[in-house]
């Protein structure tokens, strides 16, 4: 996720610009830079690595000026390298730009504009940004900045600078968050509230398709069409801790509740047109070499294990393909069958983990193509796959995976309805049937959000215990895995994750006397067999919590002693929604035992040992 800052004022704007980035580190980037209206006009200076790169480069070379953007980068749209670093300038020289967000039509924008005769220095769809406000520039720039934003489909938040007006600065948002700060005589701009809190407690908070035109003395706010707004100034009364936080007192809370934007970010882009098919252009596996493949291989570790458990069932089902699903640290050892003829699907969020780096070369070895699913651009997973499915959920920082997680499942929907488009196993139809239900996913998460209170409950009072169990079938048990594991990790409680039916071949002689059982029965061809199950625990005395669709709560309600109702979607989808309560449980259970939710004992973010 990439930070925005931006200054005009009377003070020099490069400390200040550079303070401001390193408050929104927290954010995750790979590569920095700034531009300031220097005596010789226009002037950036930007580097690929940390911040503290920048401020090396510029300690010999300051950029003096009283105007200023600044920007750290969070790669998506081409490798982190110095050039593909904001800020972005046109071929003029006198426009610059940062960008948080993704331009989807960028593609198209950029042949436009190569026909026109522009060159383009990066692989960023944020370099031609710049262009387009230069072509559209006529003596205004505020007038420049909305007819090309008029242009541009995608999530954006844009500060920019021309040398031809000194005097503005330019801040857009269109579904990627920018606030403005009011100071006396200096304004800014920013990702976010930590960048600027030290200089300004008065913010404007920008909404979707509004902007705002900065001077030393005033803020002009208007809709992107033009039209004039007025809002009211939020006085910020948070510290600094809590701001980087976004307000929620840790970054695992903030993380699920980012799950939504996560999930239309993942797909955004990625659907044709009309939202009726998977359009994955970033593939290079051709159709041919995808109907060559006769097996598929998932390997991963921990949670994105799990995600590959549910990824496993999704390829099936949609492209009908014999799908393996494996923990990374067994399978390079197990001698696996791999031929040209698989395809090796590896799953990371940090995209460093060894086990899995290790699995994947282990494939290429053998001669297999490699899909790689991973949230970071650049890593060594990205970097040595085939192919790469970047999920967007944006950095996670919580030790805990929460979006990581969801935005993995989203990927391999895309990828399962692209396979099955390939294959000719799923009717147009059916693809768009099951499209459109994804696009109501992240509604659907925010309506379970809305009842963390009912989950807080419930995890106070399985805090109690010292062990418990969860419990489901086919989708139900890879997300019961992934609930169990989110709860050992930052709550210490001891939990197994059961196959429902596979109980009574041992484990039952565990169930007692008010032990907590949660079963999840989303699957409602399965639910009668998973009801029988749950008589067998609740027959020995456990206290049963189940996760159900909504519609069927008075009916499970007479077998259980609890129940948290998710949206209804369809069977194969619900894993994006079951986890959700799940991991809010874990999240108030850790913390009503007065744990460090986000810094877990014990283990660490990205585990780059065997
Ligand atoms: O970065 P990766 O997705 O490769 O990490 C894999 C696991 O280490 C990770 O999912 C771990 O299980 C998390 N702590 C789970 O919350």
């Amino acid at each position: 996720m990439c930070g925005i800052v931006g200054y005009i004022g009377n003070r020099e704007s490069q400390p200040i610009l550079l303070e401001g980035l390193k408050k929104l580190e927290y954010r995750g980037y790979d590569s920095a830079g700034i531009a300031v209206f220097t005596e010789q006009g226009l002037e950036v200076t930007k580097t690929v690595g940390r911040l503290a790169n920048l401020e090396g480069r510029l300690q010999g070379d300051p950029l003096r000026g009283t105007v200023g953007i600044g920007h750290t980068r969070w790669a998506t749209h081409g490798k982190p390298s110095d050039v593909n670093s904001h800020p972005h300038m046109d071929n003029t020289l006198k426009f610059s730009v940062v960008h948080n967000g993704i331009i989807e039509n960028y593609l198209e924008l950029k042949e436009e504009l190569m026909h026109q005769g522009h060159r383009f220095l990066s692989e960023t769809d944020t370099e031609i940004i710049s262009h387009l406000i230069a072509v559209e520039y006529e003596g205004d720039i505020v007038k420049a900045v909305q007819k090309a934003v008029r242009k541009m489909r995608g999530a954006f938040a844009l500060g920019v600078l021309t040398e031809y007006e000194p005097d503005r600065l330019v801040a857009v948002r269109y579904a990627s968050p920018l606030i403005i700060g009011i100071g006396e005589g200096e304004k800014y701009i920013a990702s976010d509230i930590p960048a600027i809190l030290e200089h300004t407690r008065d913010i404007y908070i920008l909404n979707d398709g509004e902007m705002a035109v900065l001077t030393r003395d005033g803020v002009e706010l208007m809709t992107v069409e033009g039209n004039p707004i007025a809002k009211d100034v939020f006085h910020v009364d948070w510290d600094l801790m809590t701001a980087e936080k976004a307000g929620f007192d840790h970054f695992m809370l903030k993380e699920i509740h980012e799950q939504p934007k996560a999930y239309r970010d993942t797909m955004r882009g990625r659907l044709s047109d009309d939202g009726k098919s998977v359009s994955l252009t970033e593939l290079s596996i051709t159709p041919e070499q995808l109907r060559a493949i006769n097996r598929v291989h998932i390997v991963a570790c921990g949670t994105a294990m799990h995600a590959g458990l549910v990824g496993k069932t999704i390829i099936e089902q949609l492209a009908r393909v014999p799908v393996e699903t494996d923990v990374a640290s067994e399978y390079r050892y197990r001698s696996p069958i791999i031929t040209p003829e698989t395809l090796v699907i590896v799953v990371s969020q940090s995209g460093e983990t060894a086990d899995t780096l290790a699995a994947l070369r282990e494939a290429k070895r053998n001669g297999a193509r490699v899909l790689a699913i991973t949230n970071v651009v650049g890593s060594s997973v990205a970097r040595e796959a085939d192919d790469v499915i970047i999920t967007l959920a944006g950095p996670e920082i919580a030790v805990a995976s929460t979006k990581a997680y969801t935005s993995q499942l989203i990927a391999f929907y895309l990828f399962g309805l692209h396979y099955a488009q390939v294959l000719g196993t799923q009717d147009e139809a059916f693809v768009s049937h099951v499209l459109a239900a994804m696009q109501s996913l992240p509604e659907q998460v925010e309506k379970i959000l809305s009842q963390a209170e009912v989950i807080k409950k419930i995890a106070e009072s399985i805090s109690r215990h010292a062990n418990l169990f969860f419990i489901g079938r086919g989708l139900d048990y890879a997300v019961a895995l992934e609930g169990s594991l989110k709860l050992k990790e930052i709550s210490y409680i001891h939990s197994e994750a059961y196959a429902a039916g596979e109980l009574k071949h041992g484990t039952l002689a565990l169930i007692e006397e008010g032990i907590p059982v949660i079963s999840l029965i989303t699957q409602e061809d399965l639910q009668e067999k998973t009801l029988s199950n749950i008589k067998e625990v609740k027959a020995r005395g456990a206290d049963v919590f189940a996760v159900v669709n909504e519609g069927n709560e008075a009916e499970i309600a007479k077998s259980v002693d609890s129940l948290f109702a998710i949206p209804r979607t369809l069977p194969l989808l619900t894993p994006a929604l079951s986890v959700v309560p799940l991991q809010l449980l874990s999240y108030y259970a850790s913390l009503a035992l007065g744990h460090d939710v986000d810094k877990p004992r014990n283990l660490a973010k990205s585990v780059t040992v065997e």
